[in-house]
């Protein structure tokens, strides 16, 4: 659905050049939400006003449906970036129309005219639940209000993509959260492709299938958004899910290990579950199949899109062998054991 080769931009100031993407290549899927991390800085805006080209790339291309849209005229340029729709941080609607006024503003400009813009805007404000505010002004929604009617404008014109430049960083966590589904909603209902930009783990986590993670310009690190939290291949990965799953143990845990019997072995491991083995018995199993003592220091269960994804800290104690098979067992369905610390 979009693919990008080797895209550079350099923005050049007075003063001197700034690299904002080097080398950037980027495939994204028709139908997913597919996310894009990177702290302040790092190249987001740049890369999403490069993909409806609000900027001109210095390099590279951006193909759209098969078409490379860094070569297009400025007229063909205008049809193309109706199919591409964009929400913003701060919504950028426009204070002196109403709710209704600034989503038929798209449709005006498109050439729709009178019957049918108020038929589509009807259809859109029940979309994003404000059929009951239509006459209101901006001034008198609330934030998360104000993004319905970003995204009712931005699918105006039933575009194929829908490009989110931090949509959720004015609201709330709660308000947030209502957005984040109401984009996931409409992304299984239409089918829809969305890029989404956050410096936040959590919006990522919440809605992406597939994230890259950017980082002083250039692409770190791109993945099922699954696979990047349970095993992250770079540092700068690594810090974004550390702030949003902790798995540190506390240390006063660390230190109340279980009094030993002779001849056995006390070994503090963490455990990662994902999907299925969640919902399994698998720590009462492992204690009724081998003659181990498992005592859980620490466990959470969290959600990364609808996929349950968990984490537990056990103190297994027995004799090595038994030990021994109770870690192959768990790792026989696939979780993922890491050995803390030998105490
Ligand atoms: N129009 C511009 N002119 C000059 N520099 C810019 C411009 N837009 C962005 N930059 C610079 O490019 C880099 C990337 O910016 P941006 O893409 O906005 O990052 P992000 O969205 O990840 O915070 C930053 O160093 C920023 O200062
Ligand atoms: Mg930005």
């Amino acid at each position: 659905m979009i693919k990008i080769n080797n895209l550079t931009k350099i923005y050049h100031t007075p003063t001197r050049e700034i690299v904002a993407l080097e080398k950037v290549d980027l495939e994204v899927e028709k139908g997913e939400i597919f996310g894009i991390i990177g702290l302040s800085g790092a190249g987001k805006s740049t890369l999403v006003r490069c993909i409806n080209m609000l900027e001109k790339p210095t390099e590279g291309s951006v193909i759209i449906d098969g078409t490379d849209i860094t070569g297009l005229t400025s007229r063909e340029l205008l049809s193309a970036r109706q199919k591409i729709g964009m929400i913003f941080q701060h919504f950028n609607l426009l204070s002196s129309r109403t709710v209704f006024g600034n989503v038929a503003f798209p449709l005006e400009i498109a050439g729709l005219t009178g019957g049918k813009i108020k038929d589509r805007v009807g259809e859109l404000l029940d979309l994003v639940g404000l059929s009951d505010r239509a006459g209101s002004h901006p001034s008198q929604l609330s934030g998360g209000q104000k993004q319905r009617v970003g995204i009712a404008r931005a699918l105006a014109n039933r575009p194929k993509i829908l490009l989110s430049d931090e949509a959720t960083s004015a609201l709330d966590p709660q308000t947030t959260g209502s957005i984040l589904e109401l984009l996931k909603d409409i992304n299984r209902r239409f089918n829809l492709t969305i890029l989404m930009i956050a410096h936040d783990m959590n919006v990522i986590k919440r809605a992406c299938d597939r994230v890259a993670v950017i980082d002083r310009s250039r692409i770190v690190e791109v993945g099922k958004v699954i696979d990047i939290f349970s095993n992250p291949q770079t540092a700068v990965s690594r810090n974004f899910i550390g702030s949003v799953i902790d798995k540190e143990v506390p240390e006063h845990l660390l230190q109340c290990s279980n009094r030993q019997r002779p001849g056995t072995i006390t070994r503090l491991i963490g455990v990662s579950f994902i999907g299925d083995s969640t919902g399994k018995p698998l720590i009462s199993s492992m204690i009724k199949k081998f003659d181990v003592d498992a005592n859980i220091l620490y466990g959470n269960i969290d959600h990364i899109k609808d996929i349950p994804f968990g984490h537990l800290v056990l103190e297994l104690t027995g004799e090595p062998g038994q030990v021994a098979g109770a870690l192959d067992y768990l790792c026989g369905f696939g979780l993922e054991v890491e050995a803390i610390d030998s105490v």
